[in-house]
């Protein structure tokens, strides 16, 4: 039904830096195609081939590259599942400074607020060469949208990496839809301002020269309105209860959209049955030891996860409570992410070291309280969302967490939610989550007292509330509504 929905709109394009097929390049020349990861990926995914849509990504790695030069215009279509998929080959020093110079080091940073900002930012020559590149960057995208797009057609064009595609597309092709996603908080606008005031103006710019510019909550679309309106002096419209519906700016409108990406529930309910997931599961609650609780967190070894103060938590967890002592285990997945840059490289260290810490404190002959995976593996997390008593997403912030989303779909026997209120997430979900301040350590591990005693009816009452919230607008739903938002517009 969602398919027949695409086919009656103009033909699409869709273009983001991750695409939903990644290359390993063998010693003996062989690739050998993969997955992409990622919320954005497994949204984008749902439509499926069938929907016609082109997608536009970047060759991430060597891998890929060399896949990108092989296939030319198309990669091959027994790699990706059927999709037609344009790989743009950039030459990899531009790639490396627009993907960890700016986008995943000054954007990221700045939706996140994870400057340290004693020592960081610093917006020096090396950051100028950067932008450069992340012009080019951009520029290389915009290109081929515009060669592929057909007359009238529409764009969706995703997250930070591509802000200024939606400008640079509107010279190059005036007729086409443009829409711009954002899968990250915006950042207010007093922390937006530490940008170089000629950045903010372009980023901000480059968004406005779409149609519509989407965003998961309300909050982050309304600091986006508020960041125009105070860097570029544009118009904010309103609804009537006060939330931004539109920016105009130069004589032209972007409408806002809220599309809070949901949880997959068909292809979780599905993919968590199968044998490979119910081994790890039995695989897992042998590990954890029969009878005792898990709380469980699966995560991007990122710096917005917050993973060193949930590990933090826990550790307050068993020294002001010890009757939990030798009766739960924390299970973690911290997944390597991002590894080309040295504070992702150290924050993995930093995880490993906390974890360690508390297991020679407090473990025992026969009880290790932190069990930590830092490899991925998507049934082994399944298999630790059905097992888990309590799941723990203590984001500082994030533009949804799909984790928090998951968890409830696929749990066994119902599961108590810890959450960041700076989760967008928190929004849709935080009647029935226990809703914690991220950075207080403290009030985290009270919640995860709290989690791991609550009646076990309340949290199956509880979990059977947030699976429907969680599922309430699934991925393809989520990618059509974006789709008819923008043909109005
Ligand atoms: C976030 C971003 C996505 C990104 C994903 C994984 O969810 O919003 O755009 O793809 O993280 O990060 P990576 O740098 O590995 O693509």
């Amino acid at each position: 039904m969602v398919v027949d929905e695409i086919h009656r709109s103009a033909p699409i394009v869709l273009a983001s830096n991750r695409g939903p097929v990644s290359y390993r390049l063998g010693e003996d020349g062989s690739l050998t195609a993969g997955r992409g990861g990622g919320g954005l990926v497994s949204g984008l995914s749902a439509i499926g081939p069938e929907a016609g849509a082109v997608w536009v990504c970047a060759a991430l790695g060597e891998g890929d590259r060399v896949a990108a030069r092989r296939a030319g215009r198309r990669l091959d279509a027994a790699d990706t599942g059927g999709q037609p998929v344009r790989m743009l080959d950039v030459p990899a020093e531009t790639f490396a400074a627009a993907y960890n110079g700016i986008a995943n080091s000054v954007l990221w940073f700045a939706h996140h607020m994870l400057w340290q900002t004693p020592l960081e930012p610093s917006f020096d020559a090396e950051f100028r060469a950067q932008w450069a590149a992340y012009e080019a960057y951009n520029a290389a995208f915009a290109e081929a949208v515009a060669e592929e797009a057909a007359e009238g057609g529409c764009v969706l064009v995703q997250d930070y990496h591509l802000t200024l595609v939606p400008g640079m597309l509107r010279v190059l092709r005036p007729d086409l839809r443009i829409g711009h996603f954002s899968h990250t908080p915006w950042a207010p606008p007093d922390y937006y301002r530490l940008l170089p005031d000629d950045i903010a103006e372009q980023v901000l710019r480059g968004v406005l020269g779409g149609d519509r510019a989407g965003f998961l909550t309300h909050r982050w679309a309304d600091a986006f309105a508020a960041c125009c309106a105070a860097t570029l002096g544009a118009e904010v419209v309103r609804t009537a209860d006060g939330s931004a519906e539109a920016v105009r700016f130069e004589g032209r409108t972007t409408r806002l959209g809220v599309h809070g990406l949901g949880a997959d529930a068909d292809f979780l309910r599905e993919r968590s049955r199968r044998a490979d997931v119910d081994a790890w599961r039995a695989r897992l609650r042998e590990q954890v030891g029969p009878g005792r609780r898990t709380i469980v967190r699966v995560d991007r070894t990122e710096l917005s996860k917050n993973i060193v103060r949930g590990l933090r938590a826990f550790r307050r967890l068993l020294e002001e409570r010890p009757q939990w002592r030798g009766r739960v285990v924390h299970v973690a997945f911290a997944y390597p992410s991002r590894q080309d840059l040295a504070v992702y490289r150290d924050y993995m260290a930093e995880v490993g070291r906390t974890a360690q810490e508390i297991n020679a404190a407090f473990g025992t002959e026969d009880w290790q309280p932190v069990a930590l995976h830092l490899d991925d593996d998507f049934p082994r997390s399944l298999a630790a969302y059905r097992l888990a008593d309590v799941a723990l997403v203590n984001p500082i912030r994030d533009g949804m967490n799909l984790v928090a989303k998951e968890v409830p779909v696929v749990s066994d026997d119902g599961c108590a939610l810890v959450l960041s209120r700076e989760a967008g997430a928190a929004a849709e979900l935080g009647e029935d989550a226990l809703l914690v301040n991220p950075y207080d350590v403290e009030a985290t591990a009270r919640a995860l007292h709290e989690a791991l005693s609550m009646d076990p009816a309340e949290r199956e009452r509880r979990t059977k509330r947030l699976a429907a919230a969680a599922t309430a607008l699934p991925p393809a739903r989520w990618f059509v509504d974006q789709l008819a938002a923008l043909q109005e517009s």
